[in-house]
């Protein structure tokens, strides 16, 4: 199947011009369930209830959605804010709003509407381009055939489409660097189990789910030569937030001499955020890891601490892989240079 046919065949959203239809992450791959948006302040429903997930996929459904809120003649600000507060780690969702804002406030209120769906369009379009950039270089660093070890999903589900780890395992699985996937089943809500293997079998990937605990056991066994995983926020100093366990993933592969990559777009890069320590991390209701399928597992008076994501220090990253190239050990004069690359994106007039 080729690139173009795969992004067709995974999507996480589609733009209609008054409304954004969302694929519903929670019930796949049982169901295959589409909602429709039809304002900003659905749109941020959706982000927090999980409808759609992943760093740049909440990011380009939130310019979506600030773009629905111009069309509805809404107050931009408020639509803004309330899109802004659904998440609090991925920076995505904070750098597609501001662009968008930039943009609103260089355009005659005529033309507001029509620009705005414009620039949400080209985030999405960007996006895409930028992953399968990413796609190409974190491969061309594989020195294969070998196992890799995935995280979460980071696919096109979770993204403006192809993904960005899971880009660089369709690159590498083309080219015959990869052999082998394996994918975190991803507790508590099983992004690895769900998304990542339902992508995969779509694209006629061979993978293997493992319980997150199995991590360890894999490396020991010497069948991976890469993990490879997403990001949620890259701090200035190279420090990565992503999926809760990353960070454990990060520590066993150095023990274990397996290389350890990050692939996320630019936009991804939060300059104004100096190390992982000032990257807020989310928490959710305890109940997400107390229950099962709706179920109560867990016996009735116990607690449950629940943060989503980590803080994968600097030093534990072999290469970050964007959509300029691949920076070996990322530090903060690295991201300095990486941040110099990425071109201030100007309100100038409709592309
Ligand atoms: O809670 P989620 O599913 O939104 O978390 C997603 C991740 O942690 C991904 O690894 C990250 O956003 C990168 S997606 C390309």
């Amino acid at each position: 199947m080729s690139s173009d046919s795969y992004v067709d065949s995974v999507r996480a959203m589609i733009w209609h011009g008054d409304r954004l239809t969302l694929l519903d992450q929670r019930y796949l791959p049982l169901d295959e369930v589409w909602i429709d948006c039809t304002d900003a302040s659905g749109v941020a429903d959706a982000i927090r209830a999980m409808v759609v997930r992943g760093a740049p996929a909440i990011g380009v459904a939130a310019a979506y959605g600030l773009a629905l809120a111009a069309h509805a003649g809404a107050d931009l600000g408020a639509a803004g804010a309330t899109l802004g507060q659904a998440r609090p780690t991925a920076i995505n969702l904070h750098w597609a709003l501001e662009r968008m804002s930039r943009v609103a406030a260089a355009v005659a209120p005529d033309e507001l509407a029509g620009r705005l769906a414009r620039e949400a369009e080209a985030i999405h379009a960007e996006d895409l381009a930028a992953n399968h950039a990413i796609g190409e270089a974190g491969a061309a660093q594989i020195d294969g055939p070998t196992g890799v070890l995935t995280h979460c999903n980071t696919g096109a589900l979770a993204t403006g489409g192809f993904g960005t780890a899971l880009g660089v395992i369709r690159s590498g699985w083309a080219s015959g660097r990869i052999d082998a996937v394996f994918m975190g089943e991803t507790r508590p809500w099983l992004q690895g189990a769900r998304l990542t293997a339902w992508e995969l079998a779509r694209e006629g990937i061979e993978g293997q789910v493992i319980v997150d605990g199995a991590a360890a056991a894999l490396m020991a066994s010497g069948r991976i030569g890469w993990v490879i995983v997403g990001a949620d926020r890259v701090a200035a100093n190279g420090d990565v937030a992503n999926k809760i366990g990353t960070c454990g993933l990060a520590v066993l592969a150095r023990h274990f001499g397996i290389g350890f990559m990050v692939a996320a777009p630019s936009s991804t890069i939060d300059p104004a955020a100096a190390d992982g320590a000032s990257i807020p991390i989310e928490t959710r209701t305890g109940d997400e890891v107390l229950a099962w399928a709706g179920r109560r597992v867990a016996p009735p008076d116990a607690r449950a601490w629940n943060p989503v994501f980590d803080v994968t220090p600097a030093n534990l990253v072999d290469a970050l892989v964007t959509e300029h190239g691949v920076l070996h050990n990322p530090d903060a004069a690295g991201l300095a240079r990486l941040e110099d690359a990425t071109p201030t994106v100007a309100a100038g007039p409709a592309c």
